[in-house]
Parts: structure tokens; C-alpha cells; sequence
């Protein structure tokens, strides 16, 4: 398992996990260089550097895999027994495409506005997240994959769509209502529109920040919703958002210092995707984290950046393997997740796509929760695999056809 602990708690025998670069933002003072940690020295030398925390991976004797575990906790919670009508993704990826290409020219609009000191165009805005909460609602793993599957060079205005698409797949979910799943994808769209007003420089710069970067950076909520207030036609709830996206359950996070019970349900849900996202699809592409992982880390900062039980929803909600996982089979074939199954997670819809030697295949549909008649064994997925290290670009086969 794996959990976040303060410098102040990390001793000689712990495992630091890998992690994304990306976090910084969220978590400034993380200590993120993978591996052993051997001696109290080293401990030291991490504190006088400065660092303050760092997910270490906890060995618990006899412990079952995180997926079978995770596999129990969601089986335990009741399935919605009102199983909701979903058009079939291949029918619905086509129109989620749509949506999500027309986003993307959006978001390269409002952030050049944005730039330019120019009024962000709120009904074209209201439009384009309409059929985000359109996509969403026909069938939300094809706004998953998507979101997974995109390029990420251009980092910006992806993650502002992403955020934007896994927050209204979450709370449409949660079973909120189309108005509130509108505020929240304008929410997503616009949170992080105050990096706008911080310099080049800093956005871009990799490794770690000074103190005084930092604390610029810190202001981007606060710049974003000044943006969104200066106006006059943005609803209360969207600014809100965008303004305590970075606010954590304990009341460590930015502006604000605000605790759990201090931000609205919409905030906490960006927070949510931010972070999501900006673990798996992280900018330099190759430090990118497998979805699974992703949420396994999440679960790691319960009751510290996130509610228990959001979290957990939020996981349960994604599944095991989230929409546009890569998975190797026991057959030794790679198949695409492309629909999750809230009551078998561990079972979802695959495409099956290339060969054991990564060779493309004719695409085949497999339900995994359905034995078939034409094999002995029944197929199951044995791990996550990583697109990046394969050099494959997964997207061109979800609206393929064969
Ligand atoms: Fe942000």
C-alpha cells in the first residue's frame, strides 16, 4: 500500500515510490526521487533540502495485491441499482471525439485571451461543456480514454480539458444534476486560466521552484478568479471553484489554508480530476503514471489532500483499470479498456488490439465478465502496460472501426 508521510517519519528501510514530476504544484514540498532509503543521514540530508513529505510503499506481510483489495472495497458498496442507460461506446465516441476536439479549440481561444488581457467568451464556453455533459451522460469511458489518450505536448490546454471532461464524468456520476455538471465542466475548463498572469518562466521551468516562484504560483487560483470576477457574467460557483481548487481536506493546501468542510462539493471535485490528471498524463510524457497507480496514489493522501470517501467514490467511479488503460491479458495479448463494470472492476470491456509481440491485430470486442464458448480458460487482465515505453499511440484505435 502505499501513503504519504512527513520527513519527520521516514526512516532507513522505507521505499519512496516513483512519482510524477507534475505533482510539485500540488504537493511543493515532496520528496520524489524513487528508491530505498538506507541510512538517517540520507533522512537528513532530504530535511536539510528541504523537502517535507513523501509517498513511501508500505509492505504489509500477507497483504493482497492493491487490485484484489481494491476489487473487495468497491464490491462491498452497493452498485447503483438504477443501472443507467448508456448509448454503446462505438456508437458514442465519435460524437465524445467531437466534443472533445471542438474543446480543444476552445481552450487554445480563451487561454490566448486570457493572455491578451481579453474577456474569456463565456456563452461559446457554456456551449462547448455542453457537450462535454452531452458526451458524458451517452457514455462516460469515451470522455476517459480520450482524456487518456490524447497528445500531451501540448500540456495546457489538454489537462484544462481533461480536467474539465473527468470532473463532469465524476460528478454526473455522483448523480448531479445538468446545471451543477455545467458549473463544474466551466469550472474545469477555466481553473487554471490564472496561470495566465504568472510568467513563462516559472510555468515552464522544470525542476524544482525557488520559495519566491513558489509563492507566485500559489496565486494562480486567486488570479483566475479575478479574471473570471473583473467580467461580471461568471456564475458564484464556477469562480469559487476555480479560486480553492488547490484547498486540501487538512487545510494544507493554497490560498486559503480552507478544510474539507470550508469549499464546495464542485472545488473538491476539481481538485479530484487536477491531480488525476496531472498523474497520468504528465508533461514530459514519459513520467507519466499508469492510471491504476494514479489511483492507488490518490488513495494514499486520504485524509490529508482528500475526503476518504470522495476519494474512494472518485476510484470507484474510474474503476481499477480507468477507460483507455493499456492491459495485457493471460492470453499475452494487449487489449484497450474502453468500459468500465462497476460490479466486476476487474472485469471490464476490452478491445484487444495487438499480438504478444505488439503486433496490430484486427480489433475484437471482449467483455471479460462473459465466459466464451470458444475458450477453455476465461481471459483476465495480468497488468497494466504502459503505451509510452511501447511508443504506441492508443487513440487511432478506439474509433476504428477493425
Ligand atoms: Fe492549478
Amino acid at each position: 500500500m502505499i501513503k504519504k508521510v512527513t520527513i519527520d517519519q521516514l526512516k532507513p528501510g522505507m521505499t519512496i515510490v516513483k512519482m510524477a514530476s507534475d505533482l510539485w504544484e500540488h504537493l511543493p514540498g515532496l520528496y520524489t526521487k524513487p528508491g530505498l532509503i538506507r541510512s538517517k543521514e540520507q533522512v537528513e540530508r532530504i530535511r536539510e533540502a528541504g523537502y517535507e513529505q513523501a509517498f513511501i510503499e508500505v509492505k504489509i506481510p500477507g497483504e493482497e495485491p492493491l487490485e484484489k483489495r481494491l476489487d473487495t472495497m468497491l464490491k462491498r458498496s452497493t452498485v447503483d441499482p438504477k443501472q443507467k442507460k448508456r448509448v454503446p461506446f462505438e456508437s458514442a465516441i465519435e460524437e465524445a471525439q467531437k466534443a472533445y476536439d471542438k474543446a480543444m479549440t476552445h481552450a487554445h481561444r480563451i487561454i490566448h485571451d486570457a493572455k491578451l488581457g481579453r474577456k474569456v467568451d463565456y456563452e461559446s464556453s457554456v456551449e462547448t461543456v455542453d457537450q462535454i455533459v452531452d458526451s458524458a451522460i451517452q457514455n462516460p469511458d469515451t470522455l476517459l480514454c480520450l482524456s487518456k489518450l490524447s497528445h500531451f505536448d501540448e500540456y495546457t490546454y489538454t489537462h484544462s480539458i481533461n480536467v474539465s471532461a473527468i470532473a463532469v464524468v465524476f460528478g454526473e456520476y455522483l448523480g448531479l444534476g445538468r446545471n451543477e455538471l455545467l458549473d463544474l465542466g466551466m469550472a474545469g475548463m477555466f481553473h487554471d486560466l490564472g496561470k495566465t498572469v504568472v510568467s513563462e518562466r516559472i510555468i515552464n521551468k522544470r525542476g524544482r521552484l525557488s520559495h519566491a516562484e513558489f509563492e507566485e504560483i500559489k496565486r494562480h487560483p486567486g488570479y483566475g478568479y479575478e479574471i473570471l470576477h473583473k467580467q461580471g457574467d461568471i456564475p458564484i460557483p464556477i469562480m469559487e471553484a476555480v479560486h480553492d481548487h488547490h484547498e486540501k481536506f487538512n487545510g494544507s493546501g493554497y490560498p486559503g489554508h480552507l478544510t474539507r468542510n470550508n469549499t464546495s462539493a464542485l472545488a473538491r471535485i476539481i481538485s479530484l480530476a487536477d491531480v488525476y490528471d496531472a498523474l497520468t498524463s504528465d508533461r514530459s510524457y514519459k513520467d507519466a503514471m499508469l492510471p491504476n497507480k494514479a489511483l492507488a496514489i490518490m488513495y494514499g493522501m486520504r485524509d490529508q489532500d482528500f475526503d476518504t470517501v470522495e476519494v474512494q467514490s472518485f476510484i470507484k467511479c474510474l474503476g481499477i483499470f480507468p477507460s483507455g488503460s493499456l492491459v495485457k491479458l493471460n492470453s499475452g495479448y494487449y487489449a484497450i479498456v474502453y468500459e468500465a463494470n462497476p460490479a466486476q472492476p476487474l472485469q471490464p470491456k476490452v478491445k484487444i488490439i495487438l499480438d504478444p509481440d505488439m503486433h496490430p491485430i484486427p480489433s475484437k470486442l471482449v467483455d471479460l465478465a462473459v465466459r466464451h464458448s470458444d475458450s477453455t480458460n476465461r481471459l483476465e487482465i495480468v497488468e497494466c502496460a504502459d503505451p509510452a515505453v511501447y511508443r504506441i499511440n492508443l487513440k487511432p484505435y478506439l474509433t476504428r472501426k477493425r
